[in-house]
Order: structure tokens, then C-alpha cells, then sequence
């Protein structure tokens, strides 16, 4: 008899457009590992069976991504947080140990960075504007506080001042958010001195909209839009003034390196990777 396949898989909900499960498959077909990497889309009220399933002797799960919207609610069901995710209070990735306990990572925030090496941006003293307050926003703002290539400032916009607040006022339980400035209008992000601006919000996924008005971009900016499925009218916009750009999938593939990482406790090699990266860049925008 045939040995059951190891499952992996992404819980979130919806979760049925991500491109996880392309990048992943790939890698495991790669080293020829007898795994299967799943969608789980899990409403609300399943979650809590979900997870319990999950801790049983005998569930084929050991690895799991999260993804909205529970990146935070999830922390509830973990035994044990790396100390990135203590930080951030969010997880992407979860392993499950050999006693079925879970253990919570975030990598998200070391994708991101390694994305910005990649394109060549270092950070360090450049301001920073950033749409967006929810669960990426936070990982993305948290390890610009935290790494060594701090910026100078992240002028902080969202829809909803409160939820800036509140997250504000989480992150600096644990971290120097000193260099974090919010506002409640667009106007105010000071977008002429900006080096780097982030869209972290789904605006411009689904449609043409843009929370900025273009003549606001101009050519001395990096303007990254964690949308990966197109090029959202905030890249289009940019382009025309000359600025660099940059789509989310590359933080996608890097935190799914280290993602893979993690579940395998091995370090993957550039073969493996290009792998993945290119099941990822084949797939996208389809
Ligand atoms: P993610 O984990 O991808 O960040 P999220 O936690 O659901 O997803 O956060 C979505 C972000 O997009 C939020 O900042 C949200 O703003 P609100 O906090 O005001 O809801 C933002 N967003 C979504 N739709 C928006 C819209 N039409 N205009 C402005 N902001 C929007």
C-alpha cells in the first residue's frame, strides 16, 4: 500500500485564487517529495473544529500558510510563537511539531525585506508612505521599525483612522514606532519627499480604482503594490512618471522560501527556488 501523502496547505477564506498552491506543488515535484499542497478555505464558524482536527494524532496536515483573514486570529490556536511573530503578532506560516503542537512564524516581513534587496532599494533614512492598515500592512510596518535599514519616516494612511490607531498603539507595546507618522488623508502622506510607497490595501485588485491621484507619483519613487494578480492602475500611473515599480509576488515567493523552509527544516537550493518562482510568475494574472 502507498504511503498517505503529507498535506500542506493554506487556510483562509476565500482562498481559492491565491497562487500557493502552484508555487508549492512545483517545489515539491521538484525534489520529489510525496506531498500536496491544498487550499482550505474555512469560514468563520469552522475554524475552531479546523484547528482541533489539525492538533489530532493521524491529521495528514504538517504545514499550514495563513492567509486573510487570519492571520491574527490565529494565534489563539498556536502552542508556541518564533520570537518575529511574538513581535508582529501575526502569522503566515504554522509547523506543526512532532507532538502535533503547532508553532506560529511570520514570514511575511523577511519576504518583504528580501524583496526590497532584490530590487535594490535599501531603506535606510528614506521615507516611506504606506496605505493600509491590516494584517500585511502590520508585517511590512513592524520590520521596517525593527530591522537595521530603518527608514527615516512611514507616514501611515487608512481608510479607517481607528484601525491605524489601534495598530499603532499594538506595535508600540513592543517596538519604536517613533519614526511612524498617521494621517487621515491622502493629502497629507507628503508624497513629494516620498522614496518608497506601499500599497498594502486591496484597492486596485479588483477594479481600476486608485487611492492616490497620479500627478502626486513622481520619477524618485519606488512605488510597490502588494497586488499580484495585474497591474493595478497605482503601477500603471507609476510607470508613466518614470517611477520604478514592483507587484507583491515577489514577497509572495520569498515568504514561501521560507515557508518551505520551515515545514522542511532544510535550505532549499536556487534550482528548487527558480522552481517556484517560476510556476509562480507562469501562473500569475491568470
Ligand atoms: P490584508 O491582510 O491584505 O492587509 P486586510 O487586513 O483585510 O487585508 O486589510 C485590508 C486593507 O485594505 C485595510 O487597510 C482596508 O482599509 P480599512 O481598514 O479602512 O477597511 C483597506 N481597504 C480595502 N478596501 C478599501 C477601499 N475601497 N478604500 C480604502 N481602503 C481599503
Amino acid at each position: 500500500m502507498n504511503e498517505p501523502q503529507a498535506v500542506y496547505g493554506i487556510v483562509g477564506h476565500p482562498v481559492k485564487h491565491s497562487l500557493s498552491p502552484c508555487m508549492h506543488n512545483a517545489a515539491f515535484e521538484e525534489l520529489g517529495v510525496p506531498a500536496t499542497y491544498q487550499l482550505f478555505d474555512i469560514p468563520p464558524d469552522e475554524l475552531n473544529s479546523f484547528f482541533e482536527d489539525l492538533k489530532k494524532e493521524g491529521s495528514p496536515i504538517f504545514g499550514l500558510n495563513v492567509t486573510v483573514p487570519y492571520k491574527e486570529e490565529v494565534l489563539a490556536y498556536l502552542d508556541s510563537l518564533a520570537p518575529l511573530a511574538q513581535k508582529i503578532m501575526a502569522v503566515n506560516t504554522i509547523v506543526v511539531g512532532k507532538k502535533r503542537n503547532l508553532i506560529g512564524y511570520n514570514t511575511d516581513a523577511p519576504g518583504f525585506m528580501s524583496h526590497l534587496a532584490e530590487l535594490g532599494f535599501n531603506p535606510t533614512d528614506k521615507n516611506v508612505a504606506i496605505l493600509g492598515a491590516g494584517g500585511s500592512s502590520r508585517a511590512i510596518i513592524a520590520t521596517l521599525c525593527m530591522v537595521p535599514e530603518r527608514p527615516q519616516s512611514i507616514i501611515l494612511y487608512n481608510r479607517t483612522p481607528e484601525r491605524s490607531q489601534a495598530l499603532l498603539e499594538d506595535l508600540g507595546q513592543r517596538m519604536d514606532i517613533s519614526l511612524i507618522k498617521p494621517v487621515e488623508s491622502i493629502d497629507d502622506l507628503g508624497l513629494s519627499e516620498t522614496d518608497l510607497l506601499i500599497n498594502t490595501t486591496s484597492v486596485g485588485m479588483n477594479d481600476e480604482d486608485c487611492l492616490v491621484e497620479k500627478e502626486l507619483l513622481h520619477s524618485q519613487m519606488l512605488v510597490y503594490d502588494l497586488v499580484y494578480n495585474k497591474d493595478t492602475q497605482l503601477l500603471k500611473w507609476a510607470k508613466e512618471v518614470g517611477a520604478e515599480t514592483a507587484n507583491g509576488l515577489g514577497m509572495l515567493y520569498y515568504q514561501g522560501v521560507l515557508a518551505f523552509q520551515h515545514w522542511a527544516d532544510i535550505q532549499l537550493d536556487e534550482k528548487v527556488k527558480l522552481t517556484m518562482r517560476n510556476a509562480l510568475e507562469e501562473n500569475a494574472g491568470q
